[in-house]
């Protein structure tokens, strides 16, 4: 009898169409956000789930589905899926590392230039017909180039934005919970570590690539903000939560740091709505990883995983071993 698995969002048509060479699909083509409920209901008679980041996976949703052998999720960062319940239920679970650091990294700076240098700002004012000459001071912005980098969470897409900020001549500086090996912080720019404090008082720009966890819970929040140069800009291209959004639309309405640009949000995709009064911020709704081809890449490797998983193999992208390695199920 096939395996059945149930893709909860949809996903690329071809890849879709793999996966249903092997297993019986139920897939949410039309891209439905299923309810908590519903998605309870839907994986009763499962064998495994494809998921996104917007797939809430939570202990109650594995509890009423120990049946489950694998959960394999679209993304790098898993925060939505509780790991350590999947783990104890004997569930494996995977992620897709890797595949998207450079084009996380690129839009990072993409990001970063567009906060720093006002461009979503003056565009804007241009398309409401603003323009009637040129100005010295219009749309005054900060420098990249010469300025100091400060990456909170120097993993594979942190060490990647610091490779590229070599062109620009900058200093950077890091934090993350260990250290570097000497070699990696050359090849990243000759990246120094620093204490949280230190980066936040020291550095221009700021780009936040650590995962979320409870433990990153609004790593940045007013104190933090307050730490930073009043001319200083912050991106965060991580995920929500790991800023405490209304502490943030705080600081840019008073000024007490330059400006913010955001591709993740507290409770998306219903972020906080004063973030629109705003000028000082660049807003994008989670495209980081959003390039054809890493989007692509990103749903075989999902794909590849849990074709591994369910056929008893060991997923390339395997994030609780322990399951594998201790009482695997059966
Ligand atoms: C990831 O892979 O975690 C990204 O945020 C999804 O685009």
């Amino acid at each position: 009898m096939r395996q059945k698995i149930l893709i909860a969002k949809a996903i690329f048509p071809d890849v879709v169409a793999r996966l249903s060479q092997q297993f019986d699909i139920e897939s949410n083509q039309e891209d439905r956000l299923f309810s908590h409920d519903e998605l309870l209901a839907k994986l009763r008679d499962k064998d495994g789930i494809y998921a996104t980041p917007s797939t809430l996976i939570d202990a109650a949703v594995i509890a009423a589905n120990p049946q489950l052998k694998a959960i394999c999720n679209m993304a790098v960062g898993y925060n939505n899926i509780d790991l350590d319940a999947a783990t104890h239920a004997g569930i494996i679970v995977t992620n897709t590392p890797d595949v998207l650091n450079e084009t996380t990294a690129d839009f990072g700076w993409a990001l970063l230039m567009a906060t720093a240098r006002r461009i979503t700002e003056s565009e804007h004012w241009l398309r409401a017909g603003h323009w009637d000459k040129w100005r010295y001071d219009s749309f005054l912005g900060a420098d990249l180039h010469g300025a100091t980098l400060g990456i909170i969470g120097m993993g594979r897409i942190g060490q990647a934005i610091a490779r590229r900020s070599l062109g620009f001549d900058m200093r950077v500086l890091y934090h993350n919970r260990s250290r570097l090996s000497a070699d990696r912080e050359a090849h990243a720019n000759n990246a120094q570590f620093v204490s949280k404090e230190e980066l936040l008082r020291s550095a221009d720009h700021i780009v936040l690539v650590l995962p979320y966890s409870t433990a990153t819970h609004h790593s940045i929040g007013a104190a933090e903000l307050a730490l930073m140069k009043p001319t200083a800009t912050l991106v965060n291209i991580a995920r929500g939560g790991i800023v405490d959004d209304a502490a943030l639309i705080g600081a840019l309405r008073d000024k007490r740091i330059a400006a913010a640009g955001l591709d993740v949000f507290e409770n998306e995709p219903r972020f906080h709505p004063d973030f629109l009064s705003l000028s000082n911020v660049v807003l994008t709704p989670h495209i980081a990883s959003a390039s054809e081809a890493t989007r692509r890449a990103m749903a075989n490797c999902a794909a590849d995983n849990l074709i591994a998983a369910m056929a008893g193999q060991r997923p390339p992208n395997l994030l609780n071993p322990q399951v594998l390695d201790g009482a695997a199920k059966t």
